[in-house]
């Protein structure tokens, strides 16, 4: 029986590693199932034959209370950035300084995946730990959630002692079908795949883990005992190993080729089933990494170019005004409807009638929009010239929206509120949403 388990528990998977790293299923569904079951069938009865590389554990183990605390055997850092082609250029001249004159650079360039990063520890090649980064010095240990997560090798090709990174990731599709069924059931939606996979990977219960479909590019060394000699090398072993690499990677020898790369993949980044928020450059060869160093913080040897965020042009159609718990008074953009960085936004934040007034903004006007962090939609500015003369200024009200009290300006402050304490209809129904809400009672 233990024999058949184990054959079983390979051919598993095996099978598993084709549909969820390589993407080519040889066996149908049902064939994977019916083989499932068999194996179920053997650990229920035999519990003593389930081992820590079978995919029976992917459905999800007991739920934990809290994350234990992991304190990295590498720390694990962050990157430097690079907002535009001259800070890339002041990249690759500060690397070729630490080197030779004269000595040739290959440069790694990778998809800057927007998720949260992931630490994956193996022992004798089976999967023993996962963990989150958390401050780069001690994260939180995530290992039965990430056991979870189908394109995480349970067992390796190889019997290694290795430590991988990588990023965990909510392919867009699964994204918007999550905040689709939350919506449906009265929960929040998340603001977006980052957010809903930070979510997903510190839920409690592996089981709801197990249903949000997340996945994982693996692009960076641990702890680990290999000797290689460039990062390209050690991307290969991840591959052999099972690991799901990102396809898009590619090799340059100048900046310029890098950059042209960069343009390129700005153009199509919205095609692609996930999201990325820019592209991380790293120097290949090892050695010259070694050479080059570290400031206290990040590698010298690598940097992280991030995407401008996606800005686009819309109509402000009117300006509404809601009183919140405290009375306070909070402009709103009521836009015409407009897609940016993946979502339709139709509403934005205005703050305080301050800003619209130091921005300039009228009712009517076209305006440019953007998502702050690629998040809140703001509204960053008027386009001047696209005015028809039928612009006209939003005027504060001079009492209430609600209940018409006057309002008053708290000294010191920008917010105008609404002097009803007692009785104004919104902050009582804004005062009882907050009562129930995550942060107060969180009654569900
Ligand atoms: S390398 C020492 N490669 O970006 C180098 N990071 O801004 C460690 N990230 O914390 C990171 N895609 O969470 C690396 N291909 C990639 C990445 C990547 C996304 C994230 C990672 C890191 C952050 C730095």
């Amino acid at each position: 029986m233990e024999k058949r388990a184990e054959e079983l528990r390979n051919l598993l998977n095996k099978y598993n590693h084709e549909y969820y790293v390589l993407d080519k299923p040889t066996v149908p569904d049902a064939e994977y199932d019916r083989l499932l079951h068999a194996l179920i069938d053997i650990e229920t009865t035999y519990p003593e034959l389930q081992t820590l590389d079978s995919p029976t554990v992917r459905v999800g183990g007991a739920v934990s209370e809290k994350f234990e605390k992991v304190t990295h055997r590498v720390p694990m850092l962050s990157l430097g950035n690079a907002f535009n082609m001259d800070d890339l250029k002041a990249f690759d001249e500060r690397v070729r300084s630490s080197l030779s004159p004269g000595e040739e650079v290959e440069y790694v360039v990778e998809f800057k995946i927007d998720g949260l990063a992931i630490s994956l520890r193996y022992e004798k090649g089976v999967f023993v730990q996962g963990a989150t980064r958390g401050d780069g010095i001690e994260g939180e240990d995530t290992t039965e959630n990430c056991r979870t997560i189908k394109s995480i090798p349970l067992k390796l090709h190889e019997p290694l002692d290795i430590e991988v990174r990588g990023e965990v990731f909510m392919p867009t599709k699964s994204f918007l079908a999550l905040n689709e069924q939350r919506l449906k059931e009265g929960e929040d939606a998340f603001a977006n795949p980052r957010n809903a996979a930070a979510g997903s990977i510190r839920q409690l219960d592996p089981k709801e883990v197990a249903k949000r479909n997340l996945d994982v590019f693996i692009y960076a060394l641990g702890e680990h005992n290999l000797s290689l000699e460039s990062h390209k090398m050690a991307l290969y072993t991840f591959h052999k190993q099972g690991f799901k690499i990102n396809p898009e990677t590619r090799i340059f020898k100048n900046i310029m080729d890098v950059e042209t790369f960069i343009e390129q993949t700005i153009q199509k980044r919205n095609d692609l089933p996930y999201d990325i928020d820019g592209m991380v450059i790293k120097v290949n060869s090892l050695s010259q990494q070694e050479k080059i160093g570290f400031t206290s913080k990040v590698p010298k040897w690598a940097i992280a170019f991030k995407f401008p965020a996606e800005e686009v042009v819309t109509r402000l159609v009117d300006v509404e005004i809601t009183v919140g718990r405290t009375g306070q008074l909070t402009p709103t953009a009521i836009l015409e409807p407009v897609s940016v960085a993946g979502t339709t936004v139709s509403r934005a934040t205005l703050h305080n009638e301050e800003i619209i007034k130091e921005k300039g903004i009228k009712i009517g006007d076209h305006v440019v929009i953007r998502k702050a962090g690629d998040i809140i939609p703001e509204v960053v500015r008027p386009i001047i010239e696209r005015r028809t003369g039928e612009e006209f200024d939003f005027v504060l009200p001079s009492h209430c929206p609600e209940c018409e009290s006057e309002l008053y300006q708290p000294e010191g402050e920008v917010a105008i509120r609404c002097s009803n304490q007692a009785s104004c209809p919104a902050q009582i129904r804004e005062g009882l949403v907050h009562f129930v809400s995550r942060d107060a009672v969180d009654l569900k």
